[in-house]
């Protein structure tokens, strides 16, 4: 294990000695230089991403979306952040209120645990594509309403078509459920490789960071998972 790695799985909280045994093969070269260019910031800069003419194209039509109810509460609409030919895209609830306010996915202390996360599996925040089910953010931070995903399922379908990626990561259960239109306990999502419905891209589930801020002994099992799929990634690259 690199000393890197070993550093960003202390930030995840994960005791090195979990994964003394196992091997895991990740682009170091890539995690280097984007330490080297102090790329990896732990608050992520809210920077607008330039994006392809299509997915920029999407992005002003979600921007002024009135489909649900949420527009009328947003700040703003949150599209999705990251490298639009990302093989990595990391599919998350909904945004919260520092997202609302910045525009961003994942901005505030989840998405600091979600950087670790991806860096310990050797993918800087900049290498993936992160988007969530939900362009716009539920008040009080509630769950999304089933009308809710439906009229933004159209928008994620559409970015997942651009982006291409090559695998999908889908992080805590209400992403995983709406993305597979399972009912599934996320506990029992774990460890499968799962297919975004209509297509042969494989999904694979772990808990939410949030979740994890909340219940930090479950670090251990997101790190399998993790694990499990960059295995999966590496089997089909
Ligand atoms: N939680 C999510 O699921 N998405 C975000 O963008 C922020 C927090």
């Amino acid at each position: 294990m690199q000393s890197y790695q070993r550093q960003y799985l202390k930030e995840m909280g994960i005791d090195v000695w979990v994964d003394r045994n196992t091997p895991v093969s990740i682009n170091e070269s890539v995690v280097e230089k984007s330490i080297s260019q102090n790329k990896v910031s732990v608050q992520p800069e809210n920077q607008p991403s330039v994006l392809p003419v299509e997915l920029d194209t999407l992005a002003k039509q979600i921007a002024v979306c009135t489909k649900c109810s949420l527009h009328e509460s947003r700040t703003q609409t949150v599209f999705g952040v990251g490298n639009p030919d990302a093989d990595w895209l990391v599919i998350g609830e909904a945004p919260g209120a520092d997202e609302d306010r910045q525009g961003e996915p994942f901005v505030g202390r989840a998405g600091r645990l979600l950087n670790s996360m991806l860096l310990a599996m050797g993918l800087p925040r900049e290498q993936v594509f992160i988007a969530n089910i939900l362009k716009c953010r539920p008040p009080n931070n509630r769950d999304p309403k089933p009308e809710e995903v439906t009229a933004c399922e159209s928008y994620l379908r559409q970015q997942i078509d651009l982006i291409k990626p090559i695998i999908i990561l889908a992080v805590g259960r209400i992403a995983a459920q709406n993305l597979l239109k399972l009912e599934t306990p996320i506990g029992k999502m774990r460890g499968q490789r799962y297919q975004y419905p209509d297509s042969e891209l494989p999904v694979i589930v772990t808990y939410h960071p949030a979740y994890l801020l909340r219940s930090p002994r479950e670090k251990r099992k997101v790190w399998e998972d993790l694990k499990f799929a960059m295995q999966t990634y590496k089997a089909i690259t």
